[in-house]
């Protein structure tokens, strides 16, 4: 039965539009756990468009289940989370003028320094995921950067424009998760994941934990967060 991580990023957005209090990102989580949760997810982007330290760091104090903390491979990021702690951080790769991340890391050309980065978070007790493109030869590049895991990329086959493409889309989350469930790599999947797209995703077996953030809380300001977790949960699993 796979696992849903809520990402709250955009419960931060619109408190940030107003550079207001509310609402509240921490709230957001603790109501998203209430629903089932099996963890939360936060992307402390280096720009802080949305989710600010201070977020972060009660965070990591009050929820219950797994914190997942996106992030780039910079050093800044490093230290925030050496201290910090989350259970688990995920890599991305992050531009400053993109809407949201729109690949997966490029492991060759930062080979060398993400394999440091790598290991310095798990020598600092914290579970390591890479965020890749579903293809073959990144999977085997994660297990020999000695991540604990990859995050499957599934921004391209949520947003294929046709049948055709989103199946060939498809068939890449499949066979690179069970790749990597095969080299025992944790398999995670996330992006552009919402309520009709997430059933084929959520048949493949191997993926263990879904990342998904948009649709849910876009859903939620209709249904209110704890509606809207409940029914993606209810799908994931
Ligand atoms: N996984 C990763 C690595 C991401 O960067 C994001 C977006 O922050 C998500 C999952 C969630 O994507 P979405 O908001 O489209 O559900």
């Amino acid at each position: 039965m796979a696992r849903l991580s809520v990402n709250v990023d955009h419960v931060a957005t619109v408190r940030q539009a107003r550079q207001a209090s509310e609402p509240d990102p921490v709230t957001a989580a603790l109501m998203a756990e209430i629903a089932g949760a099996d963890g939360i997810t936060v992307h402390l982007r280096e720009d802080r468009r949305h989710i600010q330290d201070r977020d972060l760091f009660i965070l990591r104090k009050t929820i219950k289940t797994r914190l997942n903390l996106e992030m780039s491979a910079a050093k800044e990021m490093l230290d925030v989370a050496l201290g910090v702690k989350p259970g688990m951080v995920t890599i991305v790769p992050e531009k400053r003028r993109e809407l949201t991340t729109e690949g997966g890391l490029d492991l060759r050309a930062h080979h060398e320094h993400l394999k440091g980065f790598t290991s310095a978070l798990k020598d600092g007790g914290i579970s390591v995921n890479l965020f890749i493109d579903p293809s073959p030869d990144i999977v085997k590049m994660c297990q020999r950067l000695g991540a604990d895991g990859v995050e499957l990329h599934t921004g391209r086959y949520a947003g294929a424009p046709a049948r055709k493409e989103r199946d060939a889309e498809l068939k890449k989350v499949r066979d690179c998760a069970s790749l990597a469930r095969r080299l025992n790599l944790k398999v995670h999947a996330g992006h552009g994941l919402d309520y009709s797209n997430i059933k084929e995703v959520a048949q493949i077996g191997e993926i263990e934990e879904f990342a998904i953030g948009f649709s849910i809380i876009a859903r939620s300001v209709y249904t209110g967060i704890e509606q809207a977790v409940r029914e993606m949960v209810a799908l994931v699993r």
